[in-house]
């Protein structure tokens, strides 16, 4: 089957690799759905992360979260669950499922659906070929586009990266009165543009960013420049307390560092460029019951720090920060803090997360306070021998359909449902972790997992499987070099489109897996380009981008 598929795709590569061309000049910002057919062939190009006891318990923060969320928040993946279980009489052992239904339904549930059952077979042939869905595709995606939403087609990378773009590109609201900070944004701003060449010292390896002297030149200005305001006001637990481990640690994390840190800090706000307001979306929903109560905690907040300072007022704003990772955190800041900068872990493009203005916030689950900082290793490519393996609970409508089509399926596809939780268990997931070419990362009941981060631990490139999740420091880093992006309704096709990776791609894919595993990493003390300074840094890139003058 491998041969067979190889040689048909080879015969039709060409042939698409123009049409795809011609049509993608012919509609140009229009359709992007024609990229997306080029990126089914090839892969879509994605990437993830390693260590076996940090999955665990993972797996069973998810669990619990998620059982005591239903009851109170019936959101889109819900819904889909339900559906997908009536439709396929599955059945699972989550207890208390809802049983009636939410507004928001989304229109990629039917998409999705009706691709599957289209393309029904493993072998993934049928669906290279141009079928009759992409004649549909322009015309949907017209529609999409006036009406500016964007759960019509699930995403891919390609036409996140425009959205990137055109979200750059627009023109945002001017600020009431300019400030010498922002003069100095925009003189930095201007630097990085004219930033051609790339300072030899970096050390960055070049495939893995859109463009490294770009990148270095803004990482160095940050450094230089940046200062942050931390506003005092707000108690503790919800405030100026992070909770430093499990699966929303990164916010934790990033609150600890970002207020004992001396170089971006400054006491008087005048000198700021940016001001984050350090609350934990964890604690939040510790301590409040529901998301409406949640929103109006922090609509009080705002209005505190509105009326106390001029800053806010100034831009509405959006030279303010956040740092959530809370499954909710993006539903309950969308309206007292809707200017912000948002870096989220939940960078769900149907559910509010505005691509260019927020930015991913990665999830890591962190199992040792102590030492943050695991061994990362993982096999060479050539014991790695097992071609994607994927281990996990069913949790979302996705995964049950991963095992549909492939637990026990192919001998190379090690694919299983939620696996024992003892050590032995645990040995088992990271020998596999360790010794396969791929690690499928399918998105829960959210869009973002902590296996991505993972798999760049285990130098496992990350297989991500979850329309709509825009990847962490997507503004920098070209996640097509590490990393392989599989659209959901290609699930049928995963084999086939893992096997058209060639050896050849696929070691520039594990290369650079362990060139960006630096800045997945946490340290006590910050260290430069790791996990702290890259959040930093995508929130000055998205307000840089966004910098006007009166
Ligand atoms: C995937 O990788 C290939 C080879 O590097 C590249 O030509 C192609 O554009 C990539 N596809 C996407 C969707 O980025
Ligand atoms: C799916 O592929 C298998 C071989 O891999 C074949 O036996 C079967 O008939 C195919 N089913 C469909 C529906 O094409
Ligand atoms: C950005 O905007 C300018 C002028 O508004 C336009 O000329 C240019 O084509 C735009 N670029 C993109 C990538 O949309
Ligand atoms: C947090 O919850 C406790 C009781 O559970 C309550 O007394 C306290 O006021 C809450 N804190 C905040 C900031 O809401
Ligand atoms: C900012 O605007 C709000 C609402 O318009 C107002 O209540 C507040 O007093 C203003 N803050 C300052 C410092 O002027
Ligand atoms: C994973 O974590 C355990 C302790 O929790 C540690 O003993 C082990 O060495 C780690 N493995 C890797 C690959 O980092
Ligand atoms: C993964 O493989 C590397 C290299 O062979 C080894 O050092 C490491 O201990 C392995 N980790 C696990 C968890 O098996």
């Amino acid at each position: 089957m491998g041969l067979s598929f190889y040689v048909r795709f080879r015969h039709l590569l060409p042939v698409l690799v123009c049409l795809v061309t011609i049509l993608v000049f012919q509609s140009y910002w229009k359709t992007f759905s024609l990229l997306d057919l080029s990126s089914r062939f090839i892969g879509n190009n994605v990437t993830l992360q390693s260590n076996y006891s940090f999955q665990y318990e993972v797996e069973n923060h998810e669990k619990e979260i998620h059982n005591f969320n239903q009851k109170i928040l019936l959101d889109d993946s819900t819904q889909k669950v339900r559906e997908f279980d009536e439709k396929h009489n599955i059945q699972h052992q989550r207890k208390g499922f809802p049983s009636k239904g939410t507004k928001g339904l989304n229109a990629d549930w039917s998409i999705y659906h009706d691709n599957v059952k289209k393309s029904s077979n493993g072998s993934g042939i049928q669906s290279m070929e141009i079928d009759p869905q992409n004649k549909e595709k322009p015309q949907l995606l017209k529609t999409s586009l006036l009406g500016s939403s964007i759960t019509m087609q699930p995403t891919s990378l390609t036409r996140l990266y425009s959205q990137l773009i055109q979200s750059f590109n627009s023109s945002s609201r001017k600020p009431k009165s300019s400030s010498q900070r922002d003069r100095e944004l925009l003189a930095a701003k201007i630097e990085i543009e004219n930033a051609n060449v790339l300072l030899k010292s970096s050390g960055l390896h070049a495939p893995v960013y859109r463009e490294v002297s770009k990148f270095s030149r803004s990482y160095e200005l940050m450094e230089r420049k940046l200062k942050v305001y931390i506003y005092r006001e707000g108690e503790k637990p919800i405030f100026h307390q992070p909770k430093m481990r499990g699966i929303y640690a990164s916010e934790g994390w990033f609150m600890k560092l970002m207020e004992g840190n001396k170089r971006f800090i400054v006491k008087d706000p005048k000198k700021a460029h940016l001001f984050y307001l350090p609350f934990s979306s964890q604690m939040l929903r510790a301590n409040l019951s529901d998301n409406k109560k949640m929103e109006q905690y922090l609509d009080k907040y705002v209005n505190i720090i509105a009326g106390k300072y001029r800053f806010w007022n100034r831009t509405g704003g959006a030279d303010h920060f956040l740092v959530a990772c809370h499954d909710w955190a993006s539903r309950i800041t969308r309206q007292p803090m809707k200017n912000c900068i948002r870096s989220l872990c939940n960078a769900n493009v149907a559910k509010g997360f505005q691509i260019g203005k927020d930015t991913t916030l990665p999830a890591t689950y962190i199992h040792s306070v102590m030492n943050p900082l695991r061994k990362i290793a993982g096999k060479h490519p050539s014991e790695r021998t097992i071609l994607a393996f994927f281990a996990g609970s069913m949790h979302g409508y996705l995964r049950p359909i991963l095992l549909k089509h492939w637990e026990n399926k192919e001998p190379d596809m090690k694919i299983f449902g939620a696996m024992a939780r003892d050590a032995e268990g645990k040995r088992i997931y990271m020998d596999y972790m360790n010794s396969s070419k791929y690690c499928i990362c399918a998105r829960g009941y959210e869009v973002y997992s902590p296996r991505i981060v993972e798999a760049i631990f285990s130098e496992c490139v990350p297989v991500i499987i979850s329309d709509n999740y825009v990847p962490p420091f997507f503004e920098v880093l070209k996640w097509e070099a590490f990393s392989v992006f599989v659209r959901e309704r290609d699930v049928p096709n995963l084999r086939s489109i893992l096997l058209s990776i060639t050896e050849e791609k696929y070691l520039a894919l594990h290369l650079g897996v362990k060139k960006v595993q630096q800045h997945f990493l946490w340290h006590k003390v910050p260290v430069k380009y790791d996990l702290f300074h890259m959040i930093l840094h995508s929130i000055w890139n998205n307000r840089l981008s966004h910098i006007r003058l009166k």
